[in-house]
């Protein structure tokens, strides 16, 4: 019975005597080691097991004389070919009724499949590792070249930003040069003609003062471009603006065949702002007003108001003209966004508007009938 269980099992069990001689071994034992069966027994365990240390079977006799129990100390079988194979050892003595050791039962459990698994985990997670490793350098890779995309992006951003900004001063030039070449011909045209100087004069030369103004603001916009300072501001009245600047492109003929009609807020309407950017702001959309119009006959209404509600100071300017296809509606805005001919439009009136009424704080929006007209309406906080 015994022996059919020592038999049965898949560890090699080596019964020795008291001189550590084989008197048993299974046959796994003999599996393991390739020795043949019977070549086995009479074998002194010395050449079977071995140990490293001081000698699997100095420590076991002493152990087991103390009756003591030799648990999974490693040591190696020698196989019949020489080779160490690698075992956990457990022994434990045989005792007549006097306590007089007969011998040992040694079980050695063959680690090689348990040593390769654990050297497979061990590979794995060396290969873990420098896999781990490469991702990070890549992320590093990847992080340096999106750094770097980014940074180029913002220069990019920051020359996409300067251009349309040295723009939107050209664009203004050349909308005020446009008032001071009508100034200029009218008064030539009053020159060759009978008609009173003086007064034509007088009439033409707020509007080159202004001219002048804008050229300066302007200029030094340019420069502060490159180095950005602080807007000057002043409290201005809203209502006193509306009527310079219809008198002014009224002067430079921009607002013939059409009728302007304001209705402004009977209070003043007082705003801290820079006086010249709204000037701008009016120019451009009273500008895009006359050519919605075009060559047709039509009317500009210039509302202002307080609103209680908001406490901000409100101005519309509403045209009878072409109107905006819904689609276009979100695209105007847009810097260089034109349904205009390359010599007449470069899209950047309204962008340039928005701009200016945002760093206010405010708003700029609008709403839009096609064939009936369009109304733009800014606010501006007090
Ligand atoms: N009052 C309006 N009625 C109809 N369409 C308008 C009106 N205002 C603007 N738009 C449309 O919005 C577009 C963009 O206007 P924006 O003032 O930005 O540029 P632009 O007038 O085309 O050129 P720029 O003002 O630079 O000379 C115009 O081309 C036009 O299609
Ligand atoms: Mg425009």
């Amino acid at each position: 019975m015994v022996e059919n269980i020592i038999e049965g099992m898949v560890d090699a069990v080596l019964v020795i005597d008291a001189e550590g001689r084989i008197t048993l071994a299974n046959t796994a034992a003999s599996r393991i080691t390739g020795y043949a069966r019977d070549a086995l027994p009479l074998m002194p365990v010395s050449q079977l097991l071995l140990d490293e240390s001081s000698g699997i079977k100095t420590v076991v006799r002493r152990r087991i004389e103390d009756g003591d129990v030799l648990r999974r100390e490693d040591a190696w079988l020698r196989a019949k070919d020489g080779t160490r194979i690698p075992v956990s050892v457990t022994a434990s003595p045989v005792t007549d009724d006097k306590n007089i050791l007969q011998g040992i039962v040694i079980v050695a459990r063959d680690v090689r499949e348990l040593r390769q698994l654990l050297a497979d985990k061990e590979a794995e997670i060396v290969r873990r590792r420098s896999a781990e490793d490469e991702l990070r350098t890549a992320k590093a890779t990847i992080e340096d070249q999106l750094d770097q995309a980014r940074s180029q992006l913002m220069t990019a951003e920051r020359r996409a930003t300067l251009g349309t900004l040295a723009g939107g001063v050209g664009h203004e030039l050349r909308n005020i040069a446009q008032v001071q070449v009508a100034s200029v011909d009218e008064l030539a045209r009053v020159l060759k003609s009978s008609e009173n100087l003086e007064q034509a004069v007088r009439e033409v030369l707020p509007d080159l003062e202004r001219v002048g103004e804008h050229i300066t603001a302007h200029g030094h916009r340019l420069l502060q471009l490159a180095r950005p300072g602080p807007d000057r501001k002043d409290p201005i009245d809203l209502n006193d603006t509306v009527q310079d600047i219809v008198a002014m492109l009224r002067g430079a003929g921009k607002l013939r065949r059409l009728e302007v009609t304001l209705e402004l807020a009977s209070e003043p309407l007082i705003v801290t702002v820079n006086r010249t950017r709204i000037e701008q702001i009016l120019v451009n959309l009273m500008v895009n007003a006359v050519d919605a119009i075009g060559d047709q006959r039509g009317t500009i209404t210039m509302r202002t108001r307080l609103d209680a509600l908001t406490s901000r100071v409100v101005c519309e300017v509403a045209d009878s003209g072409c109107g905006i296809p819904p689609e276009q509606l979100d695209k105007i805005f847009l810097p260089f966004f034109t349904t205009k001919a390359e010599d007449r439009g470069t899209g950047l009136g309204l962008p340039v508007a928005r701009e200016i009424v945002e760093s206010y704080g405010g708003a700029l929006v609008v709403q839009s009938v096609v064939g009936e007209g369009t109304t733009f309406t800014f606010s501006l906080p007090r």
